[in-house]
């Protein structure tokens, strides 16, 4: 994917900086000579397995060069409190490890990349395995090195209460979500008279607010990945990386690895884990749950960890989750290391569903893997007002027929939740639940399909709602509803797209927009005959008076402010091909205004922005939910409300 694209190509070559604009760093969280992962200011979960991987970087050449090589007699000592130091292999009483050795190179700026200098690093390193920490406190981990230079990192295991107040877990991801796209999902969605609005989102009627700040370990702005897995795993981290932190070695599977709320969750309760989203299965949001890797398109190594989960040493009881739904048959029905998941699922004993009459039809009592197309599913818009552009060789077989039969969000929440219910008995379970194409039609600058997508989230959320109520299983059950990241989108007034179409000069297009008074009222509710048995969903999505709607920074782009019928939108076009220069695309937003992107060239797309995301609680222990935190702290509190955290080791596992 190309949104994707920029990134990797960015975090390959540049890892971790300080200063200035484009900052290019060494590597993320190690300022000095001598890292410690997990760094300065981790937090932990008592009993949380975690890896740790010290390293000491010698410079070669570029400004921080030592003209030396590595230490390699590093020491690493741990001390609780006031207590005095011991060695590391001391205090968790396990064998020292082999030492390691590789080189990386980075570029230090701008200057050094287009000059192709890269500073060359030669690093000694070693990694301890699979530890935790039971006692709560604050811990001094460190790392000395170069004959007198040490690395400090405090480390903070939480004292959370033991005792388990929910026996259920909805964690609903809106993917790249934010108060502004619920703001303008409602004006479309929910008719008002006089300024009121007739009917409520169902994220307005959830008695906790939070709001949560989502930026990395090493970065302002993050990705969907690393947001995953500090909402996962309390641990912030580095743009690309899933369950780990990112250590400087190419291997993209030696990183240091941190246990996910899922993998404790089943280790220690026994309760059961289900996993849905609108994107590609083995996409960073679903994959954060279970995979362990620095580099988020490792996509085989995903969908391996879903099945079986670590499988390099033996982390944790891994069983598989009892429902995986989504899109991304390409990863099931192309072998990865010879081995076919469609097959390997199968084997394990889940039912294979692939289209939603299938999906509605299942038993209930047998785990399900639901692939129900390649790539990321049909949207909300195509899948119910534009069936046409469901035409495309997307079938979840392979077979290059279209994937006319797939469910919506709803649907394969809804059936989640039944397998989970049937299947988990005493022990509970934990959903994550996420609508993925909020994030990636912004990502493309296709308002419309995103906040359909937004809509339809909140409509799964009240039907869950209305689920759990049913069957008395409401006041069991812990419902958040959260975004990873944001985008800078908003509404600012209107657009006559018929006066846009009508003049030929851009300046005077501009005239179409209108502002303040000139807004007027919401046209989706008004005008059209759509109807859905949920209603709260626009009457017409093509009214002459649309949203005047965008994000804050664009690649080069031609507006006309009026749904896509053809299909998600292509904003930006190569030229030439291979080029990695983007310009508007000539076949979008005819009759719209040009305008000159702000982005560096190569994005074709919008880009991630800083905002904090709102979280919605309902439930038990929503209070802790409510304020403005960091976003580790929602895997503190749903770890706290099921009663994860443990003071003593496990007598087995
Ligand atoms: C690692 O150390 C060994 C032994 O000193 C050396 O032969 C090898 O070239 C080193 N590898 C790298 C990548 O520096
Ligand atoms: C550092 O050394 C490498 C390999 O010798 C070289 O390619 C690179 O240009 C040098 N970088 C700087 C900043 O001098
Ligand atoms: C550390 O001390 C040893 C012995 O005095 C010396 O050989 C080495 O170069 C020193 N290393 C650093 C990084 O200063
Ligand atoms: C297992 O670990 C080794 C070394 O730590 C690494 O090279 C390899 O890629 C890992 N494999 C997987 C599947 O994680
Ligand atoms: C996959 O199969 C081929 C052909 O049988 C074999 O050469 C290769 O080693 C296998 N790869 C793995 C990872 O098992
Ligand atoms: C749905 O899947 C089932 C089972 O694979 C298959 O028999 C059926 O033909 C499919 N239905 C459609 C509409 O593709
Ligand atoms: C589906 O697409 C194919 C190829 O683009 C086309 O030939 C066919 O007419 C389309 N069918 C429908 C029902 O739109
Ligand atoms: C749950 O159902 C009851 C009975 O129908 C109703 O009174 C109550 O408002 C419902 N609660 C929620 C949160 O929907
Ligand atoms: C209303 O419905 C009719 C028939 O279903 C359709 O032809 C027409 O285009 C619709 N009008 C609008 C404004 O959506
Ligand atoms: C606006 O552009 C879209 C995408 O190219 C196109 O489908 C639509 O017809 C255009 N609408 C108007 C009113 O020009
Ligand atoms: C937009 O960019 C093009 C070149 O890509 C340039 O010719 C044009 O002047 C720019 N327009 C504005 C309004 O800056």
């Amino acid at each position: 994917m190309s949104s994707f694209k920029s990134i990797s190509v960015a975090a390959a070559v540049l890892l971790a900086g300080s200063v200035s604009a484009q900052t290019f760093q060494r590597l993320g969280a190690c300022p000095t000579l001598g890292c410690v992962f997990p760094p300065d200011q981790a937090d932990f979960l008592a009993g949380q397995f975690f890896d740790i991987r010290l390293e000491v970087h010698a410079p070669k050449n570029g400004t921080e060069a030592i003209g030396l090589p590595p230490d390699e007699k590093f020491t690493f000592t741990l001390a609780k409190g006031d207590e005095a130091p011991k060695p590391v292999t001391e205090y968790f009483a396990i064998q020292d490890s082999k030492l390691e050795n590789w080189t990386f190179s980075w570029y230090e700026d701008l200057f050094a990349r287009d000059a192709k200098k890269p500073t060359v690093v030669d690093v000694r390193a070693k990694a301890y395995r699979r530890l935790a920490l039971y006692e709560p406190g604050e811990y001094t981990a460190t790392l000395n090195y170069n004959n007198g230079s040490s690395t400090k990192a405090t480390w903070l295991v939480r004292d959370l209460a033991e005792e388990r107040k929910t026996k259920n877990v909805v964690l609903f991801i809106g993917d790249g979500m934010t108060t502004n796209m619920i703001t303008a999902a409602r004006l479309i969605g929910h008719k008002s008279i006089n300024g009121k609005y007739q009917s409520k989102m169902q994220m307005d009627k959830f008695p906790v607010l939070g709001h949560q700040m989502t930026h990395s370990i090493d970065s302002f702005i993050t990705d969907s990945a690393n947001s995953a897995s500090a909402i996962y795993t309390g641990h912030k981290s580095t743009v690309n990386c899933l369950g780990v932190y990112a250590d400087s070695s190419k291997s993209p599977f030696d990183d240091p690895k941190v246990e996910t709320i899922a993998e404790i969750f089943h280790r220690l309760t026994g309760g059961h884990v289900g996993i849905v989203s609108t994107a590609f299965l083995a996409d960073a949001t679903p994959a954060g749950l279970t995979a362990h890797t620095r580099a988020r398109s490792e996509y085989g190594h995903v969908v391996d960890t879903f099945l079986n989960g670590i499988t390099n040493y033996t982390w944790t009881k891994w069983d598989g989750p009892d429902v995986l739904f989504g899109g991304g048959a390409e990863q099931f029905y192309t072998p990865y290391l010879n081995k076919t998941y469609y097959t390997e699922f199968a084997k394990k004993g889940y039912q294979i569903l692939q289209n939603r009459t299938s999906l509605l039809a299942a038993p209930n009592t047998e785990r399900a893997l639901g692939v129900f197309t390649t790539s990321n599913m049909a949207k909300w818009l195509d899948r119910n007002v534009y069936r046409s552009n469901l035409n495309q060789s997307l079938s979840p077989t392979g077979d290059k027929k279209p994937a006319l039969d797939q469910p919506g969000l709803k649907e394969m929440t809804l059936k989640a939740i039944d397998i989970l219910s049937e299947r988990s008995g005493d022990k509970g379970w934990f959903l994550m639940s996420e609508a993925a194409s909020i994030d990636k039609m912004m990502h493309v600058l296709d308002y419309d399909r995103a906040l359909g997508e937004l809509l339809e989230l909140d409509d799964t959320i009240k039907a869950t709602v209305n689920k759990l109520n049913e069957t008395n299983s409401l006041k069991e059950t812990l419902i958040l509803v959260t975004a990873d990241h944001g985008h800078g989108f908003d509404v600012m007034g209107s657009v006559d797209t018929r006066y846009l179409a009508a003049q030929n000069v851009d300046r005077k297009k501009r005239d179409a927009i209108g502002v303040y008074q000139n807004s007027g009222l919401s046209q989706y509710q008004n005008t059209g005959n759509l109807t859905y048995t949920d209603s709260n969903f626009p009457k017409s999505w093509d009214p002459r008076y649309t949203l005047f709607q965008g994000l804050m920074a664009d690649p080069d782009r031609r507006e006309n402010w009026s749904v896509h019928k053809d299909g998600p939108r292509t904003p930006a076009v190569e030229v030439p091909e291979d080029s990695d220069d983007y310009y508007a695309n000539p076949k979008d937003g005819k009759d719209g205004i040009l305008l000159n992107g702000t982005l560096p060239v190569e994005n074709d797309q919008g880009v991630h922005s800083l905002t904090d995301v709102p979280v919605f609680a309902m439930g038990p222990c929503q209070e802790l939910f409510g304020g403005v935190y960091n976003s580790v702290d929602l895997f503190f509190g749903m770890a706290e409300c099921l009663g994860l955290g443990r003071g003593t080791p496990p007598a087995e596992q």
